[in-house]
């Protein structure tokens, strides 16, 4: 037996290190984020495609023509993701991709781009896991009145039928929506997103009719795809903090709560709309008349997993009367807010706390905050990190490596909130690193790189970071590696 030096051993108990058998290890991206080819193979324009051609609503007027350039290196990114030890690869298809207009047959040449990624994915033992939506609808749906028409939602029930069809059983996973908070709030609330309306009550219908269109997907889904097959949706639930304890602080955070959370999971896990979301916004929108007869039977329809999406908190307050910066919530800055029926509550940024390129406050005790409330609050129900990563000033040293050691401090950081949520009785299933590689981070464009590879966008080369190599090592061990000395 080999005794184990006390300086080289590792902190944590080997028990510690470990996460349940069948953990995935994943690395997530999305469509118009990494795939480029925005024109080829009969891709029509989505909200994005509009959106980033707007004068001064993306950073730089960066769009996602090119992007990473997925659509043509996929190849040589699975290959990648083989070499890094990945499990899972969470990816997103693009609605305007597989069927242009939003309606109608889909085109072979878009879904081939699918077929071929999967059955690259499945080659090299990587799982597919696969989003419907990650943001970007055609943009004829929305020319005919986008997510706040009612209508939208029967079209993406075809759309997920057509998918399902095509790939239903290859992949592992198959995800509605990503964060349909942001597609309702920041598209049509705060404007920030596309496609940049700036309507409250247009935001609150289009909540409704993605949380129709999900369940409507779910039951497509379901019905075509074989048991083993999961459905799941992702929500970014915001860990909502009162900065103080008092009881105008404690209203805040339950209407952020309301208008940021339950608006999704408690039609969606409930059954219901919760009665403080409908009296903090009835001056918006008559609830009895946009939900319809049926609506929350069809919505409450159960998903296998829950994904969620964690950055960083929420803190709030309820500011004296004119004072506060209503703004600062980290979504990006508007003189609209994403938060109807609660625009006057405020929000501000940890002090203390070190924060990522995003200015976003690095907390993983907010990540295993919030496995912890979804465990308490809907108890059994299985969950999967589905996106969790910081941007950092990532740059390529003389040598050609690019360090990243905030990267790796950050992960390692939540990777042991999630184990610390595992160990104190949630369900979570798998992670996903946010994100496989840079890429276009929506209205700050190429300016914010997320990725655990560098993507030089001038050649397309692919660097993986050092925070790539320490992920790697973390799933050949299965666990966190020791710290080493503080
Ligand atoms: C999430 C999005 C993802 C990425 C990260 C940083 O809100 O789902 O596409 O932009 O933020």
């Amino acid at each position: 037996m080999t005794a184990v030096r006390p300086d080289i051993a590792p902190k944590q108990a080997p028990e510690a290190t470990r996460f349940p058998t069948g953990f995935v290890w994943g690395a997530a991206t999305a469509a118009y984020q990494v795939e480029g080819a925005a024109a080829e193979d009969g891709r029509t324009p989505s909200i994005w495609d509009t959106f980033s051609r707007t004068p001064g609503k993306v950073r730089n007027g960066d769009t996602g023509d090119i992007a990473a350039d997925h659509y043509h290196l996929y190849r040589d990114d699975v290959a990648l993701m083989k070499r890094l030890g990945l499990k899972a690869y969470r990816f997103s298809i693009s609605w305007s991709r597989v069927q242009p207009t939003g309606r109608g047959p889909a085109v072979e040449r878009g879904l081939d781009f699918y077929r071929k990624l999967v059955d690259e994915l499945l080659e090299a033992g990587i799982t597919p896991v696969a989003t419907l939506y990650h943001w970007d609808l055609p943009q004829e749906l929305e020319d005919a009145g986008g997510w706040p028409q009612r209508v939208t939602a029967d079209r993406f029930a075809d759309y997920a039928a057509i998918m399902a069809g095509a790939l239903g059983d290859r992949v592992g996973t198959w995800t509605t929506f990503n964060e349909p908070w942001c597609s309702a709030f920041l598209g049509y609330g705060s404007g920030v997103h596309a496609p940049g309306r700036t309507e409250p009550a247009s935001a609150l219908r289009a909540a409704h009719h993605l949380n129709l269109a999900h369940g409507r997907a779910i039951e497509v889904l379901r019905g075509q795809l074989p048991a083993a097959v999961q459905t799941s949706v992702t929500l970014n639930l915001h860990q909502v903090r009162p900065l103080t304890a008092s009881a105008a602080d404690a209203d805040a955070a339950r209407r952020i709560d309301a208008v940021g959370n339950r608006i999704f999971t408690g039609p969606m896990l409930r059954g219901e709309y919760p009665e403080d979301l409908i009296a903090d916004t009835r001056h918006l929108v008559d609830w009895s008349r946009l939900v319809q007869d049926g609506d929350l039977a069809a919505i409450s329809r159960p998903v296998d997993v829950l994904g969620v999406n964690y950055y960083t908190p929420t803190l709030v307050s309820t500011p004296p009367e004119g004072s506060g910066d209503t703004r600062n919530d980290g979504h990006g800055a508007s003189d609209h807010s994403p938060w109807p029926g609660s625009e006057h509550v405020s929000f501000h940024l940890a002090e203390g706390k070190e924060r990522t390129a995003m200015n976003w406050s690095i907390d993983p005790n907010g990540l295993y905050s919030l496995l912890m409330d979804v465990t308490r609050d809907h108890p059994g129900l299985p969950l999967m990190v589905t996106e969790n990563g910081a941007a950092f000033d990532d740059y390529v040293s003389p040598e050609g490596r690019v360090e990243d050691p905030e990267r790796i401090a950050y992960l390692h950081g939540h990777l042991d909130a999630v184990q610390r949520a595992v160990a104190d009785g949630a369900d979570v299933r798998g992670y996903f690193l946010w994100s496989l590689m840079d890429n276009f981070e929506w209205a700050y464009g190429y300016s914010k790189r997320f990725g655990a590879v560098y993507v030089d966008y001038a050649s397309q080369r692919r660097i993986p970071k050092a925070s790539a190599h320490w992920y790697a090592d973390v799933i050949r061990r299965h666990g966190l590696p020791p710290t080493g000395p503080a």
